[in-house]
């Protein structure tokens, strides 16, 4: 995955510089890898290698190639970690054609297979280098790039976009099956990309390619038509305006909040990006283990902490969870061959976790790895790992790496029900199901969540300190929502369990404290809860609760709300973090907190 950016010069001038300087701007959705594919008299030419665009332009000169028709890449690694020959563009084995993308395609390992078989040969790692090979394949057959285009897109399955650079016609065909490709118009340029930034200083007016079209960009113009007809589709674009401040935010004020903002499209990537054969196996492991440690720190431990719940519910396996903090010092004794550490963060370089993951290893333990960075050490150090495929987390507090890991260990916890014979295998389908209907409902809730906690933010912005309050499953989410708000707004508060409320915590509850209430979805301690709620509330405290829409319960209940649609009950951690992480952020802007770097922290702590 990452971002892309392709640009034809009316003109005839050299692209390559301005696709570079656009890529630059881009950091927010790859920096591991770049590369460029630009065409010249029919000739293709492509430099591409591990690194941040500045480095690989200085190394290899991208900026310096020839022709005025060209697509550029900058590469978050989730298939393949950052290597030459992963990064983007790809090309075919007749190098006809160069293709570049964002996302993943889920039958990947598949066409992978059909195509070796068929005589191709894949260089690489990255599930894009499929297409190309399709394309061209058909681009040979046919000689026409749209049917080329049309030919990938049924074949290859999942949330993807890509940009198809034909050098003999000085085309760049763009297809889109989830977010929109924005495509634009400047002085003597024609330009597309799977950002709004990487039109940014380029294009003066823009408009939007969605699924089912496919638009044609070329030194005559900008062309979309119906993927289905070919007939062609008008598009009225309109004025590119954009905070040049802002624009390696994508128009955000903070990453914090496009990182929320990019939650739906996160778990779709995790699950288009997730291989299932891998995900046997690491289900294998788990399931054979002899013990099974879940070792990780801070917002990936309460991750943990949730998986203890999927795998005993899913698979009647109780895995000990424990700090990486604390695992070298009393657990690694018992720990040996047979037993598995399951290991996750999100940066894969927690001094923590790389130690734990040591000392298990020296003692003859496998690892299991989650981790949201390929080329990580902890990915290195694994006999297995999983990636989250979230795409890169600039703000220090995690967001949308923390819904990835919930929706990865829910799925690993199927598998492990499956090999069990705890769960049926269409469980595991209708659970990819269920979380792609919860980033379909999210993507719709979030504008409305967004509102809903800038009030309760500021509710709470009058306190000086609180609870944030659930039991059951969503336990873990009031320990997550706790760091979410001393992080990301400088405000105290102390995650706790609903049942210990009242056997010391709720003498601090009164006027000038706030109770922030997560509404179990076990149903009888949804109905322990209600009754606290209104108690908090009768002893002055501000009161907000998080809970579902449909829950009746709660018309009556005091104090702010913030409601999500409903989802089964294995999801509502994740669903229910959402909204505690957009609290955080309201209340961090409220407070002028410098919330994608708080003070003393890090993205990943080393020591
Ligand atoms: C909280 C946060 C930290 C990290 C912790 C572990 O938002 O980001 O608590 O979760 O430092 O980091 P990883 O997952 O990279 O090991």
């Amino acid at each position: 995955m990452g971002g892309y950016v392709a640009i034809a010069s009316a003109g005839g001038q050299r692209v390559a510089p301005l696709i570079v300087d656009a890529l630059r701007r881009l950091r927010f959705l790859g920096s591991d890898c770049a590369g460029l594919a630009t065409c010249e008299g029919g000739k293709l030419y492509v430099r591409k290698d591990r690194g941040w665009v500045e480095e690989v332009d200085q190394r290899l000169g991208l900026s310096q190639l020839p022709g005025s028709v060209g697509v550029g890449h900058t590469r978050f690694s989730t298939h393949g970690r950052p290597h030459s020959d992963n990064a983007h563009p790809h090309t075919g084995c007749g190098k006809r054609l160069a293709v570049a993308g964002d996302g993943s395609i889920a039958n990947y390992e598949e066409l992978r297979d059909e195509l070796t078989i068929s005589g191709h040969k894949l260089v690489s790692r990255s599930d894009f280098e499929v297409l190309a090979h399709v394309a061209e394949e058909e681009l040979l057959r046919t000689g026409s790039i749209v049917e080329a285009v049309r030919s990938s897109v049924r074949r290859a399955r999942g949330f993807y976009s890509a940009a198809f650079l034909d050098p003999s016609r000085e085309v760049v065909a763009l297809v889109t099956t989830w977010r929109p490709i924005y495509v634009g118009e400047g002085s003597g340029v024609y330009a597309a990309s799977n950002s709004i930034s990487g039109l940014f200083g380029i294009a003066r007016s823009f408009a939007e390619v969605r699924r089912g079209e496919i638009a044609l960009v070329s030194r005559s113009g900008i062309e979309v038509l119906d993927l289905e007809t070919l007939k062609p589709v008008r598009k009225s674009f309109e004025l590119l305006k954009m905070d040049p401040q802002l624009v390696e935010k994508e128009g955000f004020e903070h990453h914090m909040l496009r990182e929320i903002n990019e939650v739906p499209y996160a778990i779709r990537r995790l699950l288009s990006s997730i291989q299932s054969r891998f995900l046997s196996f690491a289900a294998r492991l788990v399931t054979a283990s002899r013990s099974l440690y879940i070792v990780a720190d801070g917002t990936s431990l309460h991750a943990g902490y949730v998986a203890s719940y999927y795998l005993t519910e899913l698979a009647g396996v109780s895995p000990i969870v424990v700090s990486a903090a604390e695992f070298p010092l009393y657990h690694v004794e018992n720990v040996g061959p047979g037993t598995v550490v399951l290991a996750i963060s999100q940066s894969g370089e927690t001094g923590d976790v790389i130690r734990s993951v040591y000392e298990a290893k020296l003692r003859g333990a496998t690892i299991l790895g989650i981790t949201n960075y390929v080329g990580s050490r902890l990915a290195n150090l694994s006999n297995l790992y999983l990636p989250l495929a979230a795409g890169p987390e600039l703000a220090v507090p995690a967001t949308k790496t923390f819904v990835n890991t919930l929706a990865l260990l829910y799925l690993l916890s199927l598998y492990a029900g499956v090999e069990l014979g705890k769960v049926g295998r269409s469980e595991v389908e209708d659970g990819s199901r269920r979380l792609e209907a919860l980033a379909e409902s999210l993507e719709t809730a979030i504008p409305k969540l967004d509102r809903e906690a800038e009030s309760v933010a500021k509710e709470l912005s009058r306190c000086r300190s609180g609870y944030v309050i659930s039991r059951g499953i969503t336990y873990p989410i009031a320990l997550e929502g706790a760091l979410k708000l001393k992080e990301a707004s400088y405000m105290h508060a102390e995650g706790m369990e609903a049942g210990e409320f009242l056997h010391g915590p709720v003498v601090l509850v009164e006027k000038g404290f706030f109770t922030l209430f997560i509404v179990p979805v076990e149903r009888v301690a949804a109905r322990a809860t209600y009754p606290l709620i209104a108690s908090s509330y009768e002893k002055g405290a501000t009161v907000a609760t998080i809970g579902f829409s449909d829950d009746p319960e709660l018309d009556s209940v005091p104090g702010g709300k913030l409601l999500v649609p409903r989802v089964d009950r294995h999801l509502a951690p994740i669903a229910f973090s959402v909204p505690l992480q957009l609290v955080a952020y309201r209340l961090g802007r409220i407070r002028g907190c410098p919330i994608d770097t708080p003070k003393y922290l890090t993205k990943f702590v080393t020591q």
